[in-house]
């Protein structure tokens, strides 16, 4: 099992990692550390997760030992808002180092998915507590598929999940792919509100061009990608949108 030790000494100051056998999600429970005062750059990573959570209150599927589930504490001085830069610039984070591991093209498909030949590898969940319109903490948990469980994954994701790997590819390239991602969305995250990955963001996605359904308002053809991440869309009639949320369009 990979060990706190192991991940810290690759770390760039400040993070300090801390790795736990099993957790319900490290997102809840970084939030709580949160709460009772844990340093910004604190890191969990757990070896599963017995309520990983997804986006829109889905589950995120956390097998003992066949993922990295982490989450990365941030006590960003941005209006609350700006928080949502923070999924974009871990799904470039997480994309890099994805890529830098195996050797094969890591693309985002907005909001927070990364995927290699379609399928999706690893999935990013940005929570955040503010208080009196002021933010006081940020919690970016990603959740990174290694290897495909014994017997494959669960029907409901048989279609659609992927994993970096095989087979379980050690300790020592599991802490360097989980310290890489860390290292770049720490970076990345410091030079907010600056946006300079949102060229890599674009050309990493794989909406862009693609038909895609939004709720109530029907078959549109994604354009690109806003300045504030958005999604754009252009439908038959000429009208355009700017969509916020993933939820607003119709699963494929
Ligand atoms: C999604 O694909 O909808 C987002 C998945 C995010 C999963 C990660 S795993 C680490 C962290 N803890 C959680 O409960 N969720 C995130």
């Amino acid at each position: 099992m990979l060990t706190a030790a192991e991940l810290g000494a690759l770390l760039h100051p400040p993070l300090r990692a801390l790795v736990l056998e099993s957790v319900d999600s490290t997102n809840t429970a970084l939030m709580r550390m949160a709460a009772t005062g844990a340093a910004e750059g604190t890191v969990l990573l757990a070896q599963a997760q017995t309520a990983g959570r997804g986006q829109r209150g889905r589950d995120f599927y956390s097998p003992a030992g066949c993922g990295i589930y982490m989450s990365l504490l941030l006590r960003p001085k941005m209006p609350p808002e700006d928080v949502l830069a923070i999924t974009p610039a871990a799904a470039v984070a997480a994309a890099q180092a994805v890529e830098a591991a195996t050797g094969r093209r890591a693309d985002i498909k907005w909001v927070n998915d990364i995927q290699i030949d379609g399928k999706k590898v690893c999935g990013i969940l940005t929570e955040a507590a503010s208080s009196s319109g002021t933010l006081d903490c940020a919690v970016c948990g990603i959740g990174i598929n290694l290897f495909p469980p014994l017997g494959g994954y669960p029907e409901a994701l048989r279609d659609r999940a992927g994993a970096l790997f095989d087979a379980y590819p050690g300790d020592e390239r599991t802490a360097a792919l989980a310290a890489d991602v860390l290292n770049r969305l720490w970076e990345l995250c410091s030079l907010l509100p600056a946006r300079d990955f949102l060229d890599e963001y674009r050309a990493r996605s794989v909406l862009t061009g693609r038909s895609v359904t939004v709720n109530g308002r029907g078959e549109g053809v994604v354009e690109g990608i806003d300045r504030d991440f958005s999604l754009l869309i252009r439908f038959g009639n000429g009208e355009t949108a700017a969509l916020r949320s993933a939820s607003e369009l119709k699963p494929e």
